[in-house]
């Protein structure tokens, strides 16, 4: 029996002006759900492409004096490059403008034509060009484009028109017994009640005020309206009614569309209602999901608060991006994009989580066990907790992943880092390491921690192309069936013996948030100093929440004495409980310790001037005080990654800590 397949689409973008982090937020997901795809065994066929027609790219190539096609073709060439930048893998990349799409959609055209679901009448109303949509009347929103805002144009001309109308009950019927077609749920309700219960209009598909589109095969004065020339675009990449339909036969129905809110009625009632006169199986799922966003709004190039994602993969690693891309904001709904909630993510989850559990592992592997891979000897009861963990994780993330939620298969597979990295907080193998009768536990606690590794570098592959191999690299791993998705439902097949090899960092902290870089639409450039965070779908506009805030800091700073600070100020200071784990002289100095620690799930290294008054064993095992959001700063060349507080005067320091036992990671308040 062959592959069971799985087709995933991209909405086709427009090239009308470079792609923004926004767009490249959709086709990552797509990228990263049909690597998952792939891993986990099936023929997948990925598609992305371009929107080349209609009334808006015309205008934009007069605007630059050249003809639509020469204008396309540059920014379709950036946008293939930009899809190789963030490693995105389609199958195929379709242009509307390619010969046998033009001949596909013609003969759609056609068919619906002869069977006398598409008529000539003539359309008197309204158009939003930016957004290539009909509006009557009654749709628009003072006067404006409900969707965009933007001002729109009064059209009369003669028109071929699809008739919806006849199909709106049959629609409704299939949406409500198919509750897997629209994704997430709360947009089924929308297109229901908002859309389809009041009435569906036939649509008009044709114009002749421009001629930059497909001509209707049987009035050439005419070219198809530009949305049902793109929607085909999903089956006319895999030849149907064509030639050779062998893509159309093995792929088609889709089994996901990946679109954007805005445009899940084109995708929910335009497009299914094609198919259905065409008398095709409709997609299975349509997921709209959410949009990320900047102080101003949705990120649009005519609001000027647009993100290049190059800039962002210059500064930060193509996989630092996707996996911020997909970790921060759930799936469906709206976030907001700040550089600052980037370089978190990378300080906290990829730097001190991930990549403090390679470099540490690779270190004692190093150090306490020739540079290979121990045979596990003698196990503990403490193991149980990350097998257990381990052996149930691919079932977890191929739930979630099912269900297109990124961010909460990530937080699965970050939990078991969190889990490893507690492992060998627990199993302390530099104490094991002291005592030659723990030789065959300590060479347990490193092999299983090589295992979690191997286990890690499987799950986070479609989500981070790069790092894996560099993961793989540094443990020795070069035989590809250790890292099958069927090898990680395996606890304990890594051979021991592997060569492990301390390689450079894989995720180096970033020591200051640069300000990234957004470009306005009169090309200049401006910074953004929002925070991030995800806002419910019902939830007050981020933009909205971010005002506030200031709004409310600015009152307490007016309230402020002269020489006291207010509880707002003082909030600043975060505070935590942490746990020494290792301690170490500085060499050359006779005051600096390096300690190790960890607040909560984090790790971290810090220097601290108190060697004077504490040995390094002395320090193992307290549980101190830190400042934990203090910027990292370098001591003798050494990062602290936060300060622990002491009291002290001219003869005595003694270090604060807690009064009574409490986790680390506690808050002090
Ligand atoms: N050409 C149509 C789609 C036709 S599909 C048959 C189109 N193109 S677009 O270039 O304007 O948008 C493409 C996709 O990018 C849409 O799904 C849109 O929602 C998405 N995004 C554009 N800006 C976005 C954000 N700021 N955030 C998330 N997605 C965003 O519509």
């Amino acid at each position: 029996m062959g592959k069971k397949t799985f087709y995933i689409t991209t909405p086709i973008y427009y090239p009308s002006d470079k792609l923004h982090i926004g767009h490249s937020y959709t086709t990552v997901a797509a990228d990263a759900l049909a690597r998952f795809k792939r891993l986990t065994g099936y023929d997948v066929f990925f598609l992305t492409g371009t929107d080349e027609h209609g009334q808006k790219i015309q205008r934009k190539a007069e605007e630059h004096g050249k003809t639509p096609k020469e204008y396309v073709d540059e920014i379709v060439a950036w946008i293939k490059q930009l899809w190789k930048t963030l490693d995105v893998s389609y199958d195929k990349f379709i242009r509307t403008t390619d010969d046998y799409h033009v001949k596909a959609v013609q003969n759609i055209f056609q068919k619906l034509y002869d069977q006398g679901d598409i008529y000539k009448g003539t359309y008197e109303g309204w158009y939003c060009t930016p957004c290539e949509t009909f509006f009557t009347e009654h749709q628009l929103v003072a006067g404006k484009c409900p969707d965009c805002g933007r001002p729109v144009e009064l059209i009369k001309e003669e028109a071929y028109f699809f008739r919806l109308s006849k199909y709106q009950n049959k629609m409704i019927e299939y949406i409500e017994s198919h509750p897997d077609f629209i994704q997430p749920p709360s947009r089924r309700n929308e297109m229901i009640n908002n859309f389809l219960k009041p009435g569906l209009e036939d649509l008009c598909v044709s114009r002749t005020s421009f001629d930059w589109g497909i001509p209707v095969p049987f009035d050439e004065k005419h070219v198809v309206y530009v949305w049902i020339d793109a929607l085909s675009n999903y089956i006319t990449a895999l030849g149907y009614s064509l030639e050779n339909d062998e893509l159309y036969k093995r792929y088609w129905p889709a089994d996901v569309h990946l679109v954007g809110k805005e445009i899940v009625r084109f995708h929910t009632i335009i497009w299914p209602i094609m198919l259905m006169a065409l008398g095709l199986p409709l997609p299975k799922k349509v997921f709209g999901h959410g949009w990320l966003i900047l102080e101003g709004g949705k990120m649009s190039k005519s609001k000027g608060n647009v993100v290049d994602p190059r800039a962002l993969v210059d500064l930060y690693g193509v996989d630092a991006v996707r996996y911020f891309l997909l970790r921060e904001i759930p799936f469906g709904a709206d976030g907001v994009f700040s550089n600052k909630a980037l370089v978190d993510r990378i300080n906290f989850d990829l730097a001190n989580d991930l990549g403090n559990l390679l470099s540490r592992t690779v270190t004692m592997i190093e150090k306490y066990s020739d540079g290979k891979i121990p045979d596990p000897g003698i196990d503990d009861a403490i193991d149980n907790e990350l097998k257990a963990m381990a052996e149930a994780l691919p079932a977890k993330v191929e739930k979630l992943m099912d269900g297109l939620e990124f961010s909460g298969a990530l937080q699965e597979i970050w939990k078991f880092i969190g889990c490893a990295n507690k492992y060998i907080d627990k199993t302390m193998p530099w104490v094991l390491a002291r005592d030659a009768s723990k030789k065959e536990r300590l060479s347990t606690v490193l092999y299983n921690l090589s295992e979690a590794l191997r286990i890690i570098s499987v799950h986070i592959s479609p989500f981070m192309p790069n790092t894996p191999a560099k993961i793989r690299e540094q443990l020795g791993i070069a035989d590809e069936n250790l890292v099958t998705w069927e090898s990680v439902k395996t606890w304990g097949i890594l051979p021991a013996g592997l060569p492990v090899s301390r390689k450079e960092i894989i995720f180096p902290r970033i020591e200051s948030s640069e300000p990234v870089e957004s470009e306005s639409a009169d090309g200049k450039t401006k910074t953004d100093a929002g925070s991030c965070k995800s806002i419910g779908e019902t939830g007050k506009s981020a933009v909205e929440a971010l005002a506030k805030a200031d709004k409310e800091t600015g009152k307490a700073e007016q309230e402020d004495g002269a020489n006291l600070i207010s509880i707002d100020e003082f909030a600043k200071v975060q505070l935590r409980v942490a746990e020494v784990l290792e301690a170490e002289k500085v060499p050359n100095t006779d005051k600096l310790l390096k300690l190790r620690i960890r607040i909560g799930e984090e790790i971290r290294q810090i220097v601290a001037g108190i060697a004077k008054h504490y040995a390094p064993e002395q320090m193992v095992g307290k549980k101190i005080v830190v400042v934990a959001n203090l910027k990292p700063a370098k001591l003798r060349g050494i990062e602290s990654q936060g300060m622990l507080l002491a009291a002290s005067n001219e003869e005595k320091l003694t270090l604060l800590t807690v009064d009574k036992d409490i986790e680390s990671g506690a808050r002090i308040k």
